[in-house]
């Protein structure tokens, strides 16, 4: 079990953030232990930060080697001519505290440690020393135990996963490594678009409230997501503190793990967190407008729909489909996770029934028929967006062969666009094969929601209006 104290004073609330710019944008960054094979965590890092495009200082260190990845090495930190903002230690745990001290020596600001075999495996010693020669030397320490961090608007891959990570406005804090290298190559492959990645493993300094509060001010950044297994012992009360503060600013995703009491206990030994107590943490999460999700489709889902979309000013909701029977899922959702359906006015049900073949429903969902082409649903839509009635659209889409996918998600981005300024949230489903998946990228790509089942889109406008009511209630 950690010493309680062990942690406090790392970041007071006061004091929180302010100094971790070098952690996102550092100037120079030496990565200790760049090894010079192919396939060993410390290369594989040196090569992710040189390949994705980073603009800074790169020094490799490693006492064995003169030039790695075509770059100068050093044998110590100490040998670096010109200043050092971050280092990335990739050495096995006993040689930690030496290149720490190096680093505190050369006036590193922070150190970003990579290395396994701390506190999640009882070694706390090493640990608390770790600890103490950063406080000695004023520096901040991510990890240990961490596979590293991204930050795109720097263009600053500091991890051993994958090279490629698409650049957007979501920002995904992880405590299990293996987990968010698992989701860097799933988020490419679902144009889902970061700002930053960060491991933050034992969390023995910065932890997870500390990135979150950073963030909020983050101008790349407008979600924030966290994988948690549970918070250090003693920072109970600065979640809720901060947390407070973040969600006014953005709207911020947990998944808990741990929920189950083995669940809990496996979390206890993976990253030696308080995992338990699920019931505390709900209401954690209720009284800090925190949003959970249940599972990690769930959380990008919804962070899809707030990347790219307004916050909703209202409720009152309309379905647009080309399919009954779709129309009828995403209904059974809406009531499921409390989405208001509007019942249009006399005037509204006639505007769209002019829009729509003549035995089509101008109710809610809005049913446009198999007929249904481009035009259908462009005209649908722009019902919609000028009607005051509506707060929030959810289009659907089942595949026909007489509209292709495609051209009908062409027709919705430019259409969207059109209507930007109206602060009305879409979110797109869409149900069919290979050229539907197709068309989900293009709405993707395109900053529109798209999901391959009506009821996430529905779940994920659910939650942005779980956010809105959050907002308006404080
Ligand atoms: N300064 C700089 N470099 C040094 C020093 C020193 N004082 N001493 C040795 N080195 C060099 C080594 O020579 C080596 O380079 P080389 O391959 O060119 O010879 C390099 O540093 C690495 O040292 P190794 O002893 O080869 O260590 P190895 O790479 O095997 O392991 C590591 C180091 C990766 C940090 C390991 O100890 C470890 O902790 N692995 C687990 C990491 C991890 O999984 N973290 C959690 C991620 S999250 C998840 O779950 C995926």
């Amino acid at each position: 079990m950690y010493p309680i104290d062990m942690y406090k004073g790392s970041a007071e609330a006061g004091e929180l953030a302010e100094n971790l710019k070098e952690l996102f944008s550092p100037e120079s960054v030496a990565v200790v232990g760049a090894s010079r094979h192919p396939g060993k965590i410390g290369y594989t890092i040196l090569r992710n930060i040189i390949e994705y495009g980073y603009k800074g200082k790169i020094y490799p260190i490693n006492p064995k080697a003169d030039e790695i990845l075509g770059l100068k090495a050093y044998p110590s930190v100490l040998d670096v001519p010109d200043k050092i903002d971050m280092a990335i230690i990739a050495v096995p745990v006993k040689i930690v505290p030496k290149v720490a001290e190096d680093c505190g020596k050369k006036g590193v600001k922070v150190l970003v440690v990579i290395t396994s075999g701390f506190g999640e495996v009882g070694n706390i010693e090493a640990e608390q020393e770790l600890i103490k020669i950063a406080r000695e030397y004023g520096m901040r320490i991510l990890g240990p135990n961490i596979f590293g961090l991204a930050y795109t608007p720097a263009r600053l891959n500091a991890t051993f996963g994958p090279k490629d990570i698409r650049e957007g406005n979501i920002a995904f804090i992880t405590q299990s490594g293996a987990l968010g290298i698992a989701l860097m190559g799933w988020t490419v492959m679902e144009e889902i678009g970061l700002s930053a990645l960060i491991s933050i493993g034992n969390m023995i300094d910065i932890d997870v409230i500390e990135v979150s509060k950073y963030l909020a001010d983050d101008p790349h950044t407008r979600v924030i997501t966290i994988y948690l297994e549970g918070l250090k012992p003693g920072t109970g009360k600065k979640f809720m503190e901060i947390m407070k503060e973040v969600t006014r600013k953005k709207p911020v995703i947990i998944i808990k793990a741990g929920r189950s009491r083995r669940g809990a206990a496996a979390a206890a030994s993976h990253t030696g967190s308080l995992a338990g107590m699920d019931h505390v943490y709900n209401a954690a999460f209720k009284q800090t407008g925190i949003l959970r999700a249940k599972t990690v489709e769930e959380m990008f889902d919804w962070a899809r729909a707030f990347a790219n979309q307004p916050v909703p000013k209202g409720e009152r909701t309309i379905i647009i489909t080309n399919g009954g029977g779709v129309g009828v899922l995403a209904t059974d959702a809406a009531e499921e996770y409390g989405v208001n359906l509007i019942t249009p006015s006399i005037e509204l049900k006639d505007r769209f029934h002019r829009i729509m073949p003549w035995f089509g429903s101008p109710k809610n969902p809005v049913d446009l028929t198999g007929q249904a082409g481009v035009e259908n649903y462009i005209k649908a839509l722009e019902v919609a967006f000028e009607s005051p009635e509506i707060d929030n659209i959810v289009v659907l889409y089942c595949r026909t062969a007489i509209l292709d996918p495609r051209e009908l998600a062409k027709g919705l981005v430019d259409t969207i666009k059109l209507y930007k300024g109206s602060g009305k949230p879409v979110v797109v489903g869409m149900v069919g094969g290979l050229d539907t998946f197709e068309a989900m990228k293009i709405l993707n790509k395109n900053g529109v929601p798209a999901y391959p089942s009506p009821e996430r889109a529905v779940s994920s406008l659910a939650a942005m209006i779980r956010y809105s009511r959050y907002l308006q209630k404080i």
